[in-house]
């Protein structure tokens, strides 16, 4: 499984580490829309020994877990790995009206669903939920989070289908569902996006069955991983010589269609599509992909000739294929 694009936390890191310098000056003072929220929420999570520098004799500006703006609102909250927090998201996280970065990660006894009172977080830019136990459907009102441009809910237990409302999202550039229990189809993510080429997918480890829709042909992905589901049909739309994919994980699904039509991305360094069905043979072009790293195209259906440029990587990349050869198989190619 393919780590999560890191390059995303970084930036909001150091965004925030401003915010708490501007906060810790500015904020005398407490929002009571904002102090109503934090309070729900100390709440819903039991008054844990977490919440202790929570008290009424400090703005709220000042409690650990939350970061105002210079207008004393809170920005962002951010709960980072503590496995004694136990109970529910409380609805009443809808306070929160100025939320730009919502962020609960490794929070393991944190369950139930996603509340509504998300819907009203309209200034919710990153919305991420990771290694908690919060279940039941992703919600179709998050498609009302109109400024939202990366969504993290992996590694939940989220079930039921990808809603179709995310579709609509113009500023959508970051999509994180893997190891949940997703079903049904991908809906065509990121089709009304004005993002620029910088688009991460991550849907690997889920239960997602039909085909990829065509409209990710029109989709600047730079990280895609689809890898463990039961995907079929053709993949063909990330692929295009111009394009800037740099990775790409279809590994474990039921894929099937001719690779030899494809033309890999100049930029692309990595790509597993072992366990499919792919056909056809591998494009000579792949020559042409100078900082290509990993290439596994193991137990599909492919035949021919193994292109030279790749003769230096390990056998197992082209194991179990229909008729492929040349090194660094052991079988020659017929002449
Ligand atoms: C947390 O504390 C508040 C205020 O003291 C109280 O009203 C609430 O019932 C407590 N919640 C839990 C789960 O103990
Ligand atoms: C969790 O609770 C235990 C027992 O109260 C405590 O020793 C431990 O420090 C707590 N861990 C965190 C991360 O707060
Ligand atoms: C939140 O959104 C409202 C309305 O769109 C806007 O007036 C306000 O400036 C936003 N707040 C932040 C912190 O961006
Ligand atoms: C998948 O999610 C479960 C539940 O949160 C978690 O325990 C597990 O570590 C996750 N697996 C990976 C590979 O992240
Ligand atoms: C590699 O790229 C060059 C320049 O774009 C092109 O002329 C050549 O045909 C390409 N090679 C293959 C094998 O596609
Ligand atoms: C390619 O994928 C197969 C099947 O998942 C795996 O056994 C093999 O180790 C991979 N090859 C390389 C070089 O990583």
């Amino acid at each position: 499984m393919s780590t999560p694009p890191s390059a995303h936390a970084l930036p909001v890191l150091l965004l925030l580490a401003g915010a708490v310098m501007a906060s810790a000056e500015n904020n005398k003072y407490c929002h009571p829309s904002d102090k109503a929220a934090l309070l729900a929420i100390k709440s819903a999570f039991r008054n844990q020994s977490h919440f202790a520098s929570w008290t009424p004799s400090t703005p709220c500006c000042e409690w650990h877990d939350a970061t105002c703006n210079d207008a004393g609102r809170v920005i962002s909250l951010i709960f980072f790995v503590d496995v004694n927090l136990t109970g529910t998201i409380p609805d009443a996280i809808s306070g929160l009206t100025e939320l730009l970065v919502l962020n609960l990660y490794y929070l393991p006894a944190i369950s139930g669903p996603i509340p509504k009172g998300i819907a009203k977080l309209s200034n919710l830019t990153s919305l991420s939920i990771s290694l908690t136990a919060v279940s039941g459907p992703i919600p179709s009102f998050l498609g009302a989070l109109t400024k939202l441009r990366e969504l993290t809910l992996s590694s939940n237990f989220l079930s039921g289908a990808i809603p179709a409302s995310l579709g609509g999202l113009r500023y959508f550039d970051s999509v994180d569902l893997r190891n949940n229990s997703l079903t049904g189809t991908i809906p065509p993510l990121f089709s009304n996006s004005k993002s620029p080429d910088i688009t991460y997918l991550g849907l690997s480890h889920n239960h997602l069955s039909g085909s990829i829709p065509a409209e990710f042909a029109a989709v600047g992905f730079v990280q895609v991983d689809l890898s463990h589901n039961a995907l079929i049909g053709d993949a063909s739309v990330f692929f295009g010589r111009t394009k800037e994919l740099q990775s790409i994980d279809l590994s474990h699904n039921a894929l099937s269609f001719d690779l030899s039509s494809v033309e890999f991305p100049e930029e692309m360094q990595a790509m597993d599509a072992s366990h499919n069905a792919i056909r056809g043979g591998i494009p000579a072009q792949v020559a042409n992909v100078t900082n290509l790293r990993q290439f596994n195209v193991s137990y599909n259906k492919l035949c021919g000739q193994v292109p030279a440029a790749l003769a230096r990587l390990d056998v197992y990349s082209f194991r179990h294929n229909k008729c492929l050869c040349g090194a660094p198989l052991p079988d020659p190619c017929k002449k």
